[in-house]
């Protein structure tokens, strides 16, 4: 069901659950004042209670009211990528924000979408709780059909259109007195260096720092096998990009162009859910691609979908 913007606030106001676009992905939206929306959230996405939510602010004063700690560096990144896709991971005073929020860390994650549309919504209700807008493990939504996918046909939705970014946010961490990229996301690293060292975090993936990295992610339920070689008689499905040539017996899913990866992350998780749509059991997808900037996060998202 689609949602006027007036429908969304009121809703929203009332302690409902709906889905609000970003420029990454849709997200499951509720008003942080309404603990049984929170709850609602985790049952609908079927999500691990150990995973904190993002929450998404229309303006950077709205960041007081959680009393963060804001690491040095803060006040040149912020202004620099909000709004945007960049999330960042502050401490804050833990009794500002319900502890299921913050999945009894006393960290928690914000951003503030690029999208006016959503943005105005936030100015009216106040901070909202995020996640994206999939049951969990599945493949993100970046169109309003994909949400009526995973949640039904009745579920209210506020149409944005193809979100433009396809993957979502980039969440950084101040520790160990430096920044740390805990989860790559549509702004990558070599975007973020003019402002400020960064580096990617790493640590034994049974303790990732970011909750959500341990699970499984992105994944169609068709099996992706990443490869860079095609045998000229395969006749089977391939995932890959308009401008190669791929053996004639083959069917394509094409993500767009391979030299333009703004068009490949934008298509990427469309492109999963059509795989499943058309009930595919197994495709070749062609991870022949650099391995910097915004391919990089492309080439993680494919790994992690890979992955079963
Ligand atoms: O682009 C996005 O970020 C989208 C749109 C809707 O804004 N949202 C999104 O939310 O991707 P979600 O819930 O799918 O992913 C949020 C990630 C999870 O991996 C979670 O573990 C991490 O953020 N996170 C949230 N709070 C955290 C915290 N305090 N410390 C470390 N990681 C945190
Ligand atoms: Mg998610």
């Amino acid at each position: 069901m689609r949602l006027t913007v007036e429908q969304a606030i009121d809703r929203l106001k009332r302690g409902e659950v709906i889905s609000l676009p970003t420029e990454t992905v849709y997200g499951l939206a509720a008003s942080i004042e309404f603990p049984q929306a929170i709850e609602k959230i985790f049952e609908l996405k079927n999500r691990p209670q150990d995973n904190p939510l993002i929450i998404h602010l229309s303006h950077i004063n709205q960041l007081n009211a959680f009393e963060p700690e804001l690491p040095a560096g803060f006040e040149i990144l912020a202004p620099a990528f909000w709004p945007g896709p960049l999330t960042f991971v502050l401490p804050i005073n833990p009794k500002t924000i319900p502890e299921k929020v913050r999945a009894g860390l006393t960290t928690a994650a914000f951003r503030i979408p690029n999208n006016s549309t959503t943005r105005e919504v936030i100015e009216k209700v106040g901070p909202i709780v995020m996640p994206s807008a999939n049951i969990s493990g599945r493949p993100s939504s970046t169109k309003p059909e994909h949400v009526e996918t995973d949640f039904g046909m009745d579920f209210p939705v506020l149409d944005g259109g193809f979100c433009e970014k396809g993957l979502e946010s980039t969440i950084v961490m101040y520790t160990d007195g430096a920044w740390k990229i805990i989860r790559e996301g549509a702004i990558p690293k070599e975007h973020l260096e003019p402002f400020m060292d960064v580096s990617i975090y790493s640590k034994p993936s049974s303790k990732p720092i970011c909750p959500g990295q341990k699970y499984r992610h992105y994944a169609p339920k068709t099996h992706l096998i990443e490869t860079t070689y095609f045998e000229p008689d395969f006749d089977g499905i391939i995932v890959g990009y308009t401008d190669r040539n791929y053996p004639h017996e083959a069917k394509i899913y094409s993500l767009g162009l391979s030299t333009a990866p703004d068009e490949i992350a934008q298509n990427l998780y469309a492109t999963f859910r059509q795989l499943d749509a058309d009930g595919i059991h197994e495709a070749l997808i062609d991870i022949d691609l650099p391995r910097h900037d915004v391919f990089k996060t492309i080439l993680e998202r494919i790994k992690k979908a890979a992955k079963s």
